[in-house]
C-alpha cells in the first residue's frame, strides 16, 4: 500500500539539552534525522517524505540529504512554534502539491529512527481501510491519574495502550481534523486525538518496545545499545 510520509523535524529538543536540534545528534555516528528518514528512503511503498524544518537549519538538512542519499524528499515546508503546527504544514504542502483526497498519508516524528516496516505496512493498510491507525504498544507498567500529588484513579491496565507514531491517515480526513483544530484553537499532542475530535473511529496497531523517541539522553544511550545488538 502506497503512502507519503510528512515528518515534523522542526523541534529544538530542549529536553535533550544538546544546544541544538537533537535530530543532529549522531546515534552510532549517523545524525538521528537520517537514520529515520532511511527507513522510508529503503521502503519502495514510501512514495513521498514532507520534511518540516526550522527555517534557519533548511540548508545545513539540505546538505545533509545530499551527503546521504536521501532522494524522496517531495517538498520542505518551514516549520511552526508547535509541532502540530509543523504537521498542518506539511498536510498545507500535500494539498498544494496536488495530493489526493484519498491517499493514505502517515506522520512520523523525525525522532523515532527505530519503526519497523512491518509496522508501517500494517499502518497504511489499515488507515486505507479504516480512514485512521495508529502505532501503540500495551502498558507494561500500570497507570495512574494524579493531580496535586495525590492518584486520583488507576485505570484498567488491559485497557491501558502508549501512543507512538507512525500514525497513518485518509488524507482529507488528516487534513479535516487539522484545519478544525486550527479554527477551535485546539493544541493536541498527537494527530489521532485532532482526529478523535471528529468522531472518525481510530484503529490501533500493534507497535514494538524499540520504536522509542529520541527525547532525553538516557533514549540516546538506549539507542545506542539497540543499534549495537542490530549489528551484531
Ligand atoms: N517538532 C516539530 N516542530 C515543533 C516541535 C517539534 O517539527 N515546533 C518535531 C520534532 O523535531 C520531533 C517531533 O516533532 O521530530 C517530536 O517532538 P519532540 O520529541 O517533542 O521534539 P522537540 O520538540 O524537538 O523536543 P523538546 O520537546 O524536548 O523541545
Ligand atoms: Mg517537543
Amino acid at each position: 500500500m502506497e503512502y507519503t510520509v510528512m515528518l515534523p523535524a522542526a523541534g529544538s529538543g530542549r529536553r535533550m539539552g544538546a544546544g541544538e536540534n537533537k535530530l543532529f545528534l549522531p546515534l552510532a555516528g549517523k545524525p538521528i534525522l537520517v537514520r529515520t528518514l532511511s527507513v522510508f528512503q529503503q521502503d519502495p511503498d514510501c512514495t513521498g517524505i514532507i520534511l518540516a524544518v526550522r527555517p534557519d537549519e533548511r540548508d545545513r538538512i539540505r546538505e545533509m540529504l545530499a551527503d546521504h542519499g536521501i532522494t524522496k524528499i517531495t517538498a520542505m515546508p518551514d516549520g511552526g512554534g508547535e509541532r502540530q503546527d509543523s504537521v498542518r504544514a506539511c498536510v498545507r504542502a500535500f494539498i498544494a502539491a496536488g495530493g489526493g483526497d484519498e491517499a493514505v498519508v502517515m506522520v512520523h516524528d523525525a525522532a523515532r529512527p527505530f519503526l519497523s516496516p512491518r509496522v508501517i505496512r500494517e499502518l497504511a493498510e489499515t488507515a486505507q481501510e479504516h480512514g485512521a491507525a495508529i502505532a501503540a504498544v500495551p502498558s507494561k507498567d500500570t497507570v495512574k491519574q494524579v493531580a496535586a500529588g495525590v492518584v486520583q484513579s488507576t485505570p484498567d491496565r488491559s485497557t491501558v495502550w502508549l501512543v507512538q507514531t507512525p500514525q497513518a491517515f485518509r488524507a482529507d480526513l488528516l487534513a479535516e481534523a487539522e484545519e478544525k483544530a486550527l479554527s477551535e484553537g485546539f493544541l493536541g499532542t498527537d494527530e489521532s486525538m485532532l482526529v478523535e475530535r471528529l468522531g472518525h473511529p481510530v484503529r490501533v496497531v500493534e507497535s514494538t518496545y524499540d520504536n522509542l523517541k529520541m527525547t532525553t539522553k538516557v533514549d540516546l544511550a538506549i539507542g545506542e545499545a539497540l543499534l549495537e545488538r542490530q549489528e551484531e
